[in-house]
């Protein structure tokens, strides 16, 4: 079947690596971004932007590297109405078995006075690099950035003319999040109606949550025809976001008796995907957020737990399985067993080798032994925590004791394992956490920015993890060290010294590298 004649089928393109990184602070490391493609490869995305090759050899290399690995989805990459820009983006991506270009220009009143094209020259413009696109990819996706403020008479000229230079997708972007749920199903069927060759591609949806309303928008879109949803895991983009994938892959699926059309994603992998974009991009899930929120299954008042344990459909109109959250938050603790934690993280979609399960079990007894009841969302911050395999890296954390109250100066005494033997310092600083990230800069002196320190708390309690995300910058490259702790000044720590690790194995390759080509 071709992806214009599935009728009631719904193509899900995911651009939480591309329009999602674009939010500000949410930069995420290369392995991260493949780690998320493989993910959104593997629970049925069709489309995966995996990002703006011109924009950097970051991006460039992401979008390369995403592009051989990916199975299932076809990898697309953006690129402007240039075509320096539409060359470097299929450089990234001719290797992909399914490669796909986007390339967009500002259509709106707004953004043709930026980029001074009247507008006979913005025909011959999309004109030119849609053709240009085209003789290198069959699959060319074609975006009047700012369409929902673009004149309709002009509006229909350019994407008539995108789809004679063979453009085989149009996406009409929200790119303020101006539109309203009507304006945004009139808009398509108006293109629809009036383009001639309209019924030849497939019409896509992107939209902005600026006033709330990407999801609703989205959807309107769909039920006049538009047959791709343009979102994001966790909604996560810049400003406001973009339209939230689990908001309408899980809206199609629990309304579908007044939305008839289907999408290709395994929803029990929709929780897996929230807590992995959260985590890389350090932008935490607010509580009450629809579908993947920590209270969107939650029933706190006496009534709705009384209606709930009776029959669950009484409050839920979804059950928490479908969304891969395990009906019982069943409690692990240290009586618990391997076979146990296996069957427990398997049921949070974690598919763990021999190896990796002894490493993290060593690490479940730890943890059980110090917090009397384990929870979903403590085995999470477990597997969420890049120090797992701390005995293989070149600094560990060995020994940490910090001094801190009203008095300051707080100070740190640490002890590192570097390269195999004991090093150990002291240092004071602005609070304990300040002082041990000055202790380990005594003891292994560097020069980096910190780009970011977080921290998060799963579960309640005082004996709550704290899960700790550290992003180093090192020349323009970011490293992000995570772990967790029920000791936040000890977490902090280890993904601190996490990242490092990482920033050196990575210079020590750069070095590597360097070394062999002037060798050769
Ligand atoms: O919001 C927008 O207009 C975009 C385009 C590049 C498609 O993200
Ligand atoms: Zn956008």
């Amino acid at each position: 079947m071709t992806e214009s004649s599935q009728q009631d089928r719904v193509l899900i393109f995911d651009t939480t690596l591309r329009d999602g990184e674009q939010s500000p602070g949410a930069t995420m490391s290369h392995d991260e971004k493949l780690e998320i493609a493989q993910l959104l490869d593997e629970m049925g995305v069709d489309i995966i932007e995996a990002g703006f090759p011109i924009a950097s050899i970051g991006d460039f290399e992401a979008v390369r590297d995403i592009a051989k690995l990916a199975q299932n989805a076809t990898i697309c990459g953006l690129a402007r109405a240039n075509p320096t820009d539409i060359d470097r983006a299929w450089e990234a991506l001719r290797d992909a078995k399914s490669p796909r270009i986007h390339t967009f220009i500002g259509t709106s009143p707004t953004h043709r006075d930026i980029t001074e094209l009247d507008m006979e020259r913005m025909i011959e413009r999309i004109d030119e690099t849609v053709t240009h696109a085209r003789n290198l990819c069959d699959n060319v996706q074609w975006s009047p950035m700012d369409a929902t403020r673009t004149e309709h008479d002009f509006l229909c000229r350019t994407v008539e003319t995108a789809i004679k230079a063979g453009a085989t997708t149009i996406n009409i972007p929200d790119t303020v999040g101006y539109t309203a749920p009507r304006e945004s199903a009139a808009l398509i069927t108006m293109l629809r109606e009036r383009v001639p060759g309209a019924d030849t591609v497939v019409f896509a949806t992107h939209c902005h949550n600026d006033l709330g309303m990407a999801t609703a928008n989205a959807l309107a879109a769909v039920e006049a025809g538009a047959r791709q949803i343009e979102c994001t895991i966790n909604g996560l983009g810049e400003r406001a976001g973009n339209t939230a994938l689990e908001e309408v892959v899980m809206a199609l699926r629990t309304r579908n008796d007044i939305m008839p059309y289907r999408t290709g994603i395994d929803t029990k992998r929709i929780m897996q995907a929230s807590r992995m974009v959260a985590t890389v991009s350090g932008f935490a899930v607010q509580y009450n957020k629809a579908i993947v929120g920590k209270n969107a299954f939650a029933h706190e008042s006496g009534i709705h737990q009384d209606g709930v344990l009776k029959n669950a459909e009484t409050f839920e109109i979804m059950k928490p399985e479908d969304i891969g959250l395990s009906s019982t938050n069943l409690v692990m603790g240290k009586h618990s067993g391997r076979a146990a934690l296996n069957a427990k993280l398997s049921e949070l979609g974690y598919e763990l080798g021999a190896n990796q399960l002894k490493d993290v079990f060593v690490r479940f007894k730890e943890l059980a032994d110090r917090k009397k009841e384990v929870y979903d969302e403590d085995l999470v911050a477990l597997m969420a925590d890049n120090s797992t395999n701390a005995a293989h890296d070149y600094i560990q954390v060995r020994h940490l004791r910090v001094v801190c109250g009203t008095e300051s100066p707080q100070t740190a005494a640490l002890t590192l394992v570097i390269d195999g033997a004991e090093h150990s310092a002291e240092a004071t600083g602005d609070g304990p956490v300040d002082a041990t990230f000055n202790a380990v800069k005594a003891l292994y002196p560097h020069d980096v920015k910190l780009q970011l320190y977080q921290v998060h708390a799963f579960t309640e309690g005082t004996d709550a993890q704290a899960t700790v995300s550290v992003r180093l910058e090192d020349e323009g490259t970011v490293f992000t060290g995570q772990s967790a702790d029920t000791d936040t000044v000890v977490a902090s720590a280890k993904a601190y010294v996490n990242a490092l690790n990482k920033l050196l194995f990575n210079r020590n390759r750069a070095r590597a590298g360097a070394a062999l080509q002037s060798a050769s």
